[in-house]
């Protein structure tokens, strides 16, 4: 017998949020968890049979919390970004068969809606340049059918929060956006898709019965997301966990705000590009828009951990020979700030014994290695944690000193 009895069936939901490029090998949009990153977490869950409550205070889309749901354990989870947290409650949900019948025949109405004209397209949504997303057939569609959705379904009902996931793979497949690099960029004009209305609507109505079928699968345990800063947990969780599954963001510039904007903007979780960019200036990690701007005028606090490596690194980084060298120097130091109030937060909500993972690879800036990895484990033992180690899990491209580690500690 398998030992992941609920492997096939967590697959299914963690999916939701995929699309799989045969041809690259990469997963298409809301690539919060590679799948490498699934079988990890799903190892580390199976192996702690014992753990009860397990915690992950960087949710992205779910994964660990869902994870420990199929496992039969509590699944706690948190995330800044109330897209994500919409998205993990909608996950990692418990749906009766008459729910998803509802979905279904709802689905069947919003595309009758749709392909009469039966209802009046709603606004494009505010994303800038949006017709180097969408072609004006696509975007014609996908008005239309956000406006069915809404108008055959109640606000705040499962029926409607699942369409609205499968309307968020639809709006991605029909886009011009590829995800060949290790963000987003745009396909050419000439290919773009030339899909027939009908055949949009197609699209639509297997992603409803790809989600549905994942929705019909419930997890045993219990789950619960709530919207919180990382740096600040003890205010709206509350201990003890036996158990921490995580991937914090990286320190690599990526923006998760920037990669999720065309589904916050149709969903109605952005309206304009500031906001965007306060989003991503709460985000750790985050450097786009207006966070570059706040970032530049930013000061490192006379309080913070003093490591000999975060100083030198930072230093290098500060002297490169890169006009962007003192601002990126800004940027590491944030992040290690950051980084240090969230594992500041954690002692108080963990029972003795509790593991840690923390699932994180570390940066190159102009030539200078920062070992994120050897930061989080003299964070983890100043605070106290035992046992901690950097265990490597594998390369992150050809590019030998980018690796990928498992940052592991125990409480007292
Ligand atoms: C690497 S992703 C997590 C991926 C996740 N394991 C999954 O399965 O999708 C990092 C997450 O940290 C979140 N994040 C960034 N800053 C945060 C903060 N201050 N508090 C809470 N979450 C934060 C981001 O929104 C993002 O979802």
């Amino acid at each position: 017998m398998s030992s992941f009895p609920a492997r096939e069936q967590l697959r299914q939901r963690v999916e939701y949020t995929y699309k799989f490029n045969a041809k690259t090998g990469r997963h298409g949009w809301l690539r919060l968890t590679p799948a490498y990153s699934l079988k990890i977490v799903e190892e580390l869950v199976a192996g702690c049979a014992n753990a009860r409550r397990i915690l992950d205070p960087f949710c992205g889309t779910g994964t660990t919390a869902l994870c420990a749901a199929y496992h039969d354990h509590e699944g706690v989870t948190s995330d800044i970004n109330p897209f994500l947290i919409w998205l993990a409650q909608v996950k990692t949900a418990r749906y009766s068969p008459a729910s998803i019948e509802g979905a279904r025949h709802a689905c069947a109405k919003a595309l009758n809606l749709v392909a009469n004209r039966f209802v009046e397209p709603v606004s494009a949504p505010p994303i800038f340049n949006i017709e180097r997303w969408w072609s004006a057939e696509a975007l014609e569609f996908l008005r239309l059918l956000r406006a069915a959705i809404e108008h055959v379904t109640q606000p705040e009902t499962e029926a409607r929060d699942l369409l609205l996931v499968a309307f968020c793979r639809t709006l991605i497949e029909q886009s011009n956006a590829a995800f060949n690099h290790q963000s987003m960029s745009f396909k050419g004009n000439e290919q773009l898709s030339l899909l027939l209305p009908a055949d949009r609507g197609a699209v639509f109505m297997s992603d409803v019965r790809f989600v549905l079928n994942g929705a019909s699968e419930n997890p045993v345990g219990s789950t619960s997301v709530v919207l919180s800063d990382s740096r600040k947990l003890k205010k709206t969780l509350s201990g003890p966990f036996d158990l921490v599954i995580t991937s914090p963001p990286y320190a690599n510039r990526m923006s998760y705000i920037r990669e999720l904007r065309p589904y916050m903007y149709w969903l109605g979780f952005l309206e304009n590009g500031r906001d965007a960019g306060e989003l991503d200036w709460m985000a750790i990690g985050g450097t786009w828009g207006i966070a570059t701007s706040r970032l530049a005028d930013w000061e490192r606090a006379e309080e913070h951990f003093n490591s000999p490596h975060l100083t030198e690194a930072v230093q290098a980084i500060a002297h490169a020979d890169n006009k962007n060298g003192v601002l990126l120097a800004k940027y590491v130091a944030k992040y290690f700030d950051d980084m240090w109030a969230h594992f500041c937060e954690l002692p108080e909500l963990l029972a003795s014994g509790a593991k840690l993972h923390y699932i994180v690879g570390n940066s190159t800036f102009y030539g200078t290695l920062v070992s994120t990895e050897r930061l989080y484990a003299e964070m983890l033992s100043e605070l106290g944690f035992s046992q901690v180690e950097c265990r490597p899990i594998r390369k992150r491209n050809s590019k030998k000193e980018l690796i990928e580690f498992d940052v592991v500690a125990q409480w007292k």
